[in-house]
């Protein structure tokens, strides 16, 4: 990808190239027994060529649904709206044969649970095959060839002997490996990666994150990767957003994120501490009192104002946007001390 001059700074971050996933005014609403629910709203998020960009925020916050939404994935009962653009090209409203073509191949997507989406009475190989075969047209020699190599490459000892292992036989950070050799087969622009190492014990954990470390070096692959995992964050994020009841509260570089949290909530998630800073190895988001509110009901203030220590009588009374620029927030009353990491 060639970078193209900025237009315009206030959405355009970071300011170095043209993004390849873009993705402005996202909302998704279910439609549920008790009426129209809203589980994201107005989301911006803009993810560069090989950058890794980390989506954080409590259970429930909608990291999920914003993630579903990007790869096509979500039910019937949800309506989208908004854009989001992977290479220029508009994904909301897109005709299935354009969707067809884009899923998998350009934008693919790990689940956290990789038992779920592996077929129990097939082979690893020939499901990692299988991608090849529908997507690149591979014969089935020249699929079985290339599933090796991606077994190799995302890090299975032995890969000649193990393609031909079922899902059971293997552990499940090996699992785990093998969603992403099935993610990468078809070389795609973006990859999602949601939540996948929270299953994991901490050393296999470290292991997934080296291997998605390496396909971005090596394919330029770009990664939305979601987690609660402070350490993985640190480990491996070019920029992180935070979101917060459905929205994007805070977004900016992992170093200046980490050194000057600007929401309250993002200072509170970080503890405000060394210990949770970018030497954090494998600390978990801090507990803040309180819980998660329903977004709908809050149309006209902050979400957090509940629950805020800085609260003023505005933030019940007025929703703040975000602010322009690289590191933005959406806060009436935004800390502006430096946290010593
Ligand atoms: N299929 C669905 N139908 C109705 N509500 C849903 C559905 N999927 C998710 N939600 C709701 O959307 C909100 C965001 O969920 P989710 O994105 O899964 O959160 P996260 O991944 O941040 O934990 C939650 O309130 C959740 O209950
Ligand atoms: S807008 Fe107000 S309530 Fe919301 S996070 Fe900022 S200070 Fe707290
Ligand atoms: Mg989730």
């Amino acid at each position: 990808m060639t970078s193209t001059p900025i237009k315009d700074q206030a959405v355009v971050e970071p300011a170095t190239t043209t993004p390849i996933l873009k993705v402005t005014g996202l909302s998704v609403s279910f439609r549920t027994e008790d009426g129209r629910l809203s589980a994201v709203d107005q989301v911006d998020l803009q993810v560069a060529d090989g950058e890794v960009l980390a989506v954080v925020g409590e259970s429930g916050c909608g990291k999920s649904v914003t993630a579903m939404s990007l790869a096509g994935l979500l039910p019937r009962s949800a309506t989208v709206e908004g854009s989001v653009q992977l290479d220029g090209v508009e994904l909301i409203g897109a005709d299935k044969r354009t969707l067809r073509s884009i899923r998998g191949r350009e934008i693919a997507y790990i689940f956290q649970e990789p038992m779920t989406s592996l077929n129990p009475v097939f082979t690893v190989g020939y499901q990692i095959g299988e991608v090849l075969r529908v997507h690149n047209g591979l014969s089935r020699s020249a699929a079985r060839k290339r599933s090796v190599e991606l077994l190799k490459l995302v890090g299975i000892p032995s890969a000649e002997r193990r393609v031909d292992d079922y899902p059971h036989q293997l552990s499940g950070g090996m699992r785990q490996r093998v969603m992403i050799a099935m993610a990468v087969a078809c070389d795609p622009k973006v990859l999602i990666a949601d939540e996948p190492t929270t299953a994991l014990d901490v050393t296999i954990q470290a292991g997934i994150l080296d291997v998605l470390r390496s396909l971005r070096e090596r394919l330029g692959t770009s990664i939305v990767l979601i987690t609660h995992d402070l350490g993985v964050v640190a480990d491996i994020a070019d920029r992180v957003a935070v979101m917060y009841a459905g929205r994007v509260v805070e977004t900016a570089g992992v170093d200046e994120l980490f050194a000057r949290p600007q929401h309250p909530y993002t200072a509170g998630l970080l503890g405000a501490s060394p210990a949770a800073g970018r030497h954090a190895g494998t600390h978990r988001l801090n507990e803040i009192p309180g819980l998660v509110p329903v977004l709908a009901t809050q149309p006209d203030a902050c979400t957090f104002a509940d629950r805020c220590p800085r609260a003023l009588d505005t933030c019940t009374t007025k929703q703040p946007q975000l602010t322009p620029g690289s590191h933005r927030v959406a806060c009436w009353n935004p800390v502006s001390e430096q946290v010593e990491v």
